[in-house]
């Protein structure tokens, strides 16, 4: 079954909304008419409107990059479904390492929040991956496979239908040390062959796998040429409009 690919930025703690704009204006032009692929932007909460806002009437997608699964409250600091989704966003990641690292986030909120996003109609983007010790220690295929069943995998057919998963191996995110295209295809069919269990081989099929980790221009093209990679989520090369133009033209840079 035919995938359409999803490049797509995290910002991460990075940009205020002048420099928002800013990054829109040049990156605006440089991905005009590139409907190969779906191109998202996560932002961080106070730039959202302003991101919304200079991306309509473009094909580009704005997310946020947390929630709250509640829908509103004494929760101070949180920020809901319903706000992100009335502020025009489209997507929310959900787990990121950082979050899990920093934040306590774990499997079981993992699945709150994406049970919440789902609620609003958002698409989540969840993200799993190991730690460096986690793979020096030959557990990488049971590291993923529990954040799989403890988190999206209690999902119903049709809810999980509805997210996107991003592989980010924590070892290779902000390192510059990328996986190679071996490794991270061999993740990439491992969570799809757990799909495949959990779901059946149409699901596991049509499931778009992110990968993350010091994608750039220069090895985006390797990795999206692996069969079981339908995208990056891609943090520090995201910030600078022409690297992140190139990102999302992949197939035109050096293999
Ligand atoms: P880098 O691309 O900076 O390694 O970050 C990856 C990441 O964490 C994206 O969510």
């Amino acid at each position: 079954m035919a995938r359409k690919p999803v490049i797509a930025g995290n910002w991460k703690m990075f940009k205020t909304v002048e420099e928002t704009v800013r990054f829109f204006d040049e990156f605006k032009p440089l991905v005009a008419g590139a409907d190969h692929c779906e191109v998202l932007l996560c932002t961080p909460f106070p730039v959202l409107t302003a991101a919304v806002e200079t991306v309509r009437g473009t094909g580009i997608a704005i997310g946020a990059q947390n929630l709250y699964w509640e829908k509103q409250g004494a929760f101070t600091g949180e920020v809901s479904a319903p706000m992100i989704k009335a502020a025009g966003c489209s997507h929310v990641l959900v787990g990121h390492s950082e979050r899990r690292q920093y934040f306590g986030e774990t499997d079981a909120t993992v699945l709150k929040r994406t049970l919440a996003a789902l609620e609003e109609g958002l698409t989540p983007v969840v993200c799993i991956g190991e730690t460096l010790d986690e793979r020096e220690s030959g557990a990488t295929e049971a590291v993923l496979a529990t954040q799989f069943t403890d988190g999206v995998g209690s999902l119903t057919p049709d809810q999980f239908s509805r997210i996107i998963i991003a592989y980010e191996p924590v070892w290779a995110i902000g390192t510059g040390r990328t996986a190679t295209p071996e490794i991270a295809e061999e993740a990439h069919r491992f969570i799809r062959q757990k799909v495949a269990e959990k779901f059946g081989a149409g699901l596991a099929g049509g499931m778009r796998i992110l990968y993350g980790g010091s994608v750039k221009p220069d090895n985006v093209n390797s990795l999206m040429s692996c069969e079981n990679i339908d995208g990056g989520l891609v943090g520090g090369a995201s910030l600078k409009p022409e690297d992140f133009a190139k990102i999302v033209h992949f197939a035109d840079q050096p293999a």
